[in-house]
């Protein structure tokens, strides 16, 4: 097997940071005009109703209300094969967290949410939502996030209706990143969370989001006390100077132990291949990021020291033994992404470690393409226009020619390899 590549993320001068444009947040099924401020995370929520022009409005039932606010209402699309969101004045080539919120709460009064549909970013496939995995004491929800750099000033989020089950939508987030994070992420890759763990916190039941946080990221609380001690501290954390994740100093102030030094911390995961796909019949490729800060003060002429090995699937992750700096955050993560049908973590106490392994926080992503190429760009906007002046037809909506079987009817289309889609002919507006 060839060597993983890892990298360490080294003290640098900070990086100047650069001015961001402003988050994002659409709460679906808002009545138009309407808007408010989230009490956990401050942020402005406006309607949805100028980014989509299709779908009906909903609210949940009130049993469900014991949810976030953001639940409450949402869009439904029972029409069409594909509903779309547009969203624009974005800065093309920045790095973009987006975040899509479910919550069924028997809107429809039929207590049966959909099994499943898929979700688009622009012309590329995101994710299958499966409204199952959370149980209907939860009122069925789903949330799913990636990190995208958007190739446009504008960004469609498409709801696919792969004909189990009405797709609907709760909320809409989006918020930019500097430039620098998630190297992992590129014009040719996008990263979809698979999990984002935040060890031993001090809350256990919820998740640390935004104001903590500035790009607003949702941190699952992860312990299990059969197997693991926690440790903390009451004070900062710094990132690294050259801090690529910025995770926030509150996730990095808990950490996970093992009991004893030579037990192994791990974790593990299984290849999602449990969903193949036509557009995507190989494997998906896999990143790991696992954050550590030292968090006791130790006595290093007394001779303690902290140092471990990673290793996936039994074979060293990265080169050396690690020992994370006194309340420093720092990171070791897949710089490409890898492929196996499992993934076994394992973090080891060196022979020399007189202390056990440290784990403060872990992120896992895989990778999806987006090389997909939308219609030739003047060639949509122009579809787009005309769209607008006549009026919806009714499946005018996300790309025009892309993916084929979801082309505007009517639009004629030429497809050439290596190029944008081409449109050929419009129809004769009626
Ligand atoms: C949802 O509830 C709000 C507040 O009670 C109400 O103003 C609105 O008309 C309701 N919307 C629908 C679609 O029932
Ligand atoms: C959704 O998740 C449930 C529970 O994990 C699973 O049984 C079901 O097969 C999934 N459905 C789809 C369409 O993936
Ligand atoms: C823990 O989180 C839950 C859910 O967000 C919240 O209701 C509760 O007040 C929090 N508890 C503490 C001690 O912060
Ligand atoms: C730690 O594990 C080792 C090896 O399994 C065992 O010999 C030792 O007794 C354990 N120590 C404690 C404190 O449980
Ligand atoms: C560190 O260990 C040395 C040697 O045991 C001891 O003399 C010193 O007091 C310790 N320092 C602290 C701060 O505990
Ligand atoms: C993962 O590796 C650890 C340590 O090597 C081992 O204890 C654990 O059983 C493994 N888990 C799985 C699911 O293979
Ligand atoms: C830690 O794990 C590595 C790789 O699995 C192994 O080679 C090494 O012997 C382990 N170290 C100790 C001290 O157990
Ligand atoms: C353990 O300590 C010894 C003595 O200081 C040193 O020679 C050796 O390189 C250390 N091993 C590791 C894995 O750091
Ligand atoms: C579009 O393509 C269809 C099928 O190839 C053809 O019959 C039709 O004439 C074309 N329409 C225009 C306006 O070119």
């Amino acid at each position: 097997m060839a060597p993983r590549r890892w990298l360490l993320l080294l003290f640098l001068a900070a990086g100047v940071l650069q001015s961001l444009a402003q988050p994002d947040s659409r709460d679906c099924g808002l009545a138009e005009e309407a808007s408010y401020v989230d009490d956990t995370t401050t942020l402005a929520y406006i309607s949805d109703a100028g980014f989509t022009d299709a779908g009906m409005n909903y609210n949940i039932s009130a049993e469900y209300l014991g949810f976030s606010r953001r639940g409450h209402n949402l869009r439904s699309f029972p029409d069409g094969v594909r509903n779309c969101y547009t969203l624009r004045s974005l800065v093309s080539g920045l790095k973009y967290l987006i975040r899509a919120g479910f919550l069924y709460g028997n809107y429809d009064g039929l207590n049966r949410p959909p099994a499943s549909f898929d979700l688009h970013i622009g012309v590329n496939f995101w994710k299958t939502v499966n409204m199952s995995t959370w149980g209907a004491d939860q009122g069925n929800t789903a949330t799913v996030e990636a990190i995208i750099v958007v190739p446009n000033d504008l960004l469609q989020v498409c709801l696919v209706n792969t004909g189990s089950g009405t797709p609907f939508i709760s909320s809409l987030d989006l918020r930019p990143l500097k430039r620098t994070f998630y190297p992992q992420a590129t014009a040719e890759q996008g990263l979809v969370m698979l999990a984002r763990l935040n060890a031993a916190p001090v809350n256990k039941t919820g998740t640390i989001r935004y104001p903590d946080d500035p790009h607003d990221r949702l941190w699952y609380p992860w312990f299990d006390a059969t197997i693991w001690a926690e440790i903390s501290t009451t004070e900062r954390v710094y990132g690294v100077g050259d801090d690529l994740f910025e995770v926030p100093w509150k996730v990095m102030q808990t950490a996970i132990v093992t009991r004893n030094t030579s037990k192994n911390i791990w974790f593990g995961w299984e290849s999602l291949d449990a969903e193949p796909r036509d557009d995507d019949p190989s494997r998906p490729g896999y990143v790991a990021i696992l954050h550590f800060a030292e968090l006791q003060l130790l006595n290093a002429s007394n001779g303690e020291l902290r140092q471990f090995y990673i290793n996936l699937n039994d074979e060293l992750a990265y080169p050396t033994g690690f020992t994370p700096e006194h309340l420093v955050s720092n990171a070791i993560y897949d710089t490409k992404p890898s492929r196996h049908s499992g993934y076994n973590f394992s973090i080891n106490a060196t022979a020399n470690s007189t202390l056990p392994p440290i784990l403060n926080a872990v992120e896992v992503y895989y990778v999806i393409p987006s090389t997909n190429l939308g219609t030739d760009s003047q060639d949509a906007s122009a579809a787009m226009v005309i769209k607008a002046k006549y009026g919806v037809r009714k499946n005018w909506m996300g790309d025009p020619c892309f993916p084929r079987t979801m082309a505007w009817d009517g639009l004629n289309c030429s497809y050439a390899a290596a190029n944008p889609p081409r449109i050929t002919s419009i129809p004769p507006v009626v």
